[in-house]
């Protein structure tokens, strides 16, 4: 027999085939179905992304507008969820009680949700409701009560809607949507990696979906656009960036917002959302926060050749558009909710059980010893 050989982290396992995206880390390069991230950003939007992702083709006209009318339609939480985000907001963290929320979305779905159909459904049930649940979370947790849902206006404009209480300027609408847009889908990461899995053992959409976010909530992955920010916060200012640098390798702390398992050159989202944090900080008139991820991006370029990620920009922009810091990690999963369920409605397509194996380093046969007999 040969000797087994375990690959930490799965590091450039390939354990399946996609046919979702792509990704070429050497050259920067992210395509959704063929179609390149930066032309989907810049002339796409997330209902149209999310047809995409789900069915393989951009949609027809008509596509279009059966998916948006679905999307507004079962946008309103049902009232056992809307009692469920008023009992978490005032004491969970808000990853925590998205996980929770999510895994209660089922209750009101008497179907199997883990056929082609049913869960097809779910998977565009959970993307309308995911905003609604998040900000009616951030609201409660402000004493502030529930803003119902605008059918007049799109994903992200209705969330901002539903998040501040008063509609939000058109180019904020744009900006977040593009932001959906270059976090919906990325291939085999971890969350979405762990969606598959669920779903490999024929488990339901939603259970798919619990297990996703339970999964992008550590700050190794999603959770790393909310540590950024505080990281900004608490350097204040660019003349403390090295400062702050100094200690932070000293300590042997990872920068959050740089570094990837698969991209060598910078995430070529990154790229346009430096853009946002830009077109923001001007629309604002507070250019601080911009400057300050500028300063900190060339300042670490000049002591380690790490790349810049898709969560350091993500961070800046999101505190122009007024949503609180710790509540960023749920919008990359509202963001990523149409990747993690275009996955599971493949995983089902094609299934076979995702289990693996490991090289066993543990103590060889041995015999049992009885408790008395231990000392
Ligand atoms: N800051 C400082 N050093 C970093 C780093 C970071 N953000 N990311 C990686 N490194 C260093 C590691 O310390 C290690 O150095 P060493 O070889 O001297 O020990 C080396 O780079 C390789 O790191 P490793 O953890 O093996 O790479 P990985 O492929 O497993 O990690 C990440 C990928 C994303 C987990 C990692 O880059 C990271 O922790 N980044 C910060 C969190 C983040 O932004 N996550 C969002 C990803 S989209």
């Amino acid at each position: 027999m040969t000797e087994e050989k375990s690959k930490e982290g799965l590091e450039n396992v390939v354990v399946a085939e996609s046919a979702i995206s792509t990704i070429d880390g050497l050259k920067g390069e992210l395509r959704y179905r063929g179609y390149s991230i930066s032309e989907l950003a810049q002339q796409s939007d997330f209902t149209e992304v999310a047809w995409l992702l789900w069915t393989g083709e951009l949609p027809t006209h008509a596509e279009y507008e059966e998916l948006d009318r679905k999307l507004k339609s079962a946008r309103a939480l049902p009232p056992e969820l809307s009692f469920l985000v008023q009992g978490l907001a005032s004491r969970t963290e808000p990853m925590a009680a998205l996980r929770t929320i999510v895994s209660a979305m089922s209750a009101s779905d008497s179907s199997p949700a883990n056929d082609a159909k049913s869960a097809f459904a779910a998977a565009i049930r959970m993307t309308a409701l995911l905003p609604t649940a998040i900000a009616a979370y951030a609201r409660a947790r402000a004493g502030k009560s529930m803003v119902d849902p605008d059918s007049e206006l799109d994903h992200a404009a209705n969330f901002l809607f539903m998040l501040r209480g008063e509609r939000p300027q058109q180019k904020e609408g744009q900006i977040l949507d593009s932001c959906l847009v270059l976090h919906a889908e990325h291939g085999f990461n971890a969350s979405t990696f762990s969606a598959r899995v669920t779903a490999s053992t024929l488990s339901d959409i939603y259970s798919a979906v619990t297990s996703a976010v339970g999964t992008l909530k550590g700050p190794l992955h999603g959770g790393a656009n909310t540590a950024v920010m505080q990281m900004l916060l608490e350097i204040g200012s660019k003349d403390k960036v090295e400062a702050y640098l100094d200690t932070a390798f000293r300590e042997k702390r990872r920068i959050m917002g740089f570094g990837h398992r698969v991209y060598k050159v910078d995430d070529p989202r990154g790229t346009i959302l430096k853009e946002h944090c830009h077109e923001l900080a001007q629309m604002k008139d507070e250019t601080l926060w911009a400057e300050l991820s500028d300063a900190v991006a060339s300042a670490l370029k000049k002591r380690k050749d790490l790349i810049l990620n898709v969560d350091f920009y993500s961070a800046a922009t999101y505190y122009y558009l007024g949503i609180e810091p710790d509540c960023y990690t749920c919008i990359f999963a509202i963001a990523r909710m149409p990747g993690w369920t275009a996955h599971v409605l493949e995983q089902y397509a094609n299934n076979r059980l995702i289990r693996p194996r490991s090289k066993a380093v543990g103590p060889g046969p041995r015999a049992f010893v009885a408790r008395d007999d231990r000392g």
